[in-house]
């Protein structure tokens, strides 16, 4: 399955079957998780069979069942855009592996979770994963013109691509509390409004963004 195949089919899913997951396809995730802890400094944690992280008063009130594996995304202070792109990396190798994930701010127990925080590190989100009861649903969007701005003449193919793909991305609450400009000289720009994790959202949105617009083609200021 290809990133965009995965953007195209990924839900976010709360419920979750016993099944445990095969030993190589976590080997995978975990090769992928080291990779991306040297080259950006980040302390993403993976966890497997532990049941508790997510029996919390959020787990329940969001209805999630079966939860026992999952990756503590961990990294030094502010660097919550950053640590959104990654983690929706991650979002998408999940699906692509023929699983299910759901990423969490509240609703993991940061406290119960089997994951070591540094000094000067945050616990920005949970994100938990197996092979869920369903595949979850299409979110609603907001029409994509208010997401987007064109600074002057007409945006290129490319760029409205890359919209499709950001409105497909999770966001807290479904906020989706972000704008991308095609600026005059041909750069893109996003901006984060103001809202609860709206700053993890930008780092998804843009990692969207640039599997339908095509990498080579986004240039960010
Ligand atoms: C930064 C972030 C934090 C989230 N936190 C939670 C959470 O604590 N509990 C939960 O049930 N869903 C959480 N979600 C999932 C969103 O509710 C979900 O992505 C959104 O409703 C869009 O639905 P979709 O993922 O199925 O497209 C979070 C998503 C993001 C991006």
């Amino acid at each position: 399955m290809t990133e965009l195949e995965a953007i195209k089919s990924r839900h976010s899913v709360r419920q979750y079957k016993e099944d445990a997951i095969p030993e190589e396809i976590v080997k995978i995730l975990q090769d992928e998780i080291d990779i991306i802890n040297k080259e950006q400094g980040f302390n993403f944690q993976l966890v497997t069979n532990d049941p508790n992280a997510f029996t919390g008063f959020f787990a329940h009130y969001g209805n999630f069942t079966g939860v026992r594996n999952y990756i503590a995304i961990i990294a030094k202070k502010d660097k919550d855009i950053l640590a959104g792109y990654y983690t929706e990396k991650l979002v998408l190798e999940i699906q692509a592996l023929g699983l299910n994930s759901c990423i969490c701010a509240s609703s993991i127990s940061k406290s119960k979770a089997l994951a070591t925080v540094g000094k000067d590190e945050k616990f920005y989100l949970g994100v938990c994963f197996g092979y869920g009861v369903k595949q979850g649903v299409d979110h609603k969007n907001k029409p994509i013109e208010s997401l987007y701005e064109i600074e002057s003449g007409e945006a290129p193919e490319w760029f409205m691509k890359g919209m499709e793909c950001a409105l497909l991305a999770p966001t807290a609450i479904n906020q989706q509390k972000f704008k991308i400009i095609y600026k005059a000289d041909g750069k893109c720009k996003a901006i984060s409004k103001f809202g609860p994790c709206s700053k993890l959202d930008l780092g998804i949105v843009m990692y969207h963004f640039e599997i339908g617009a095509g990498k080579e083609n986004v240039i960010w200021e």
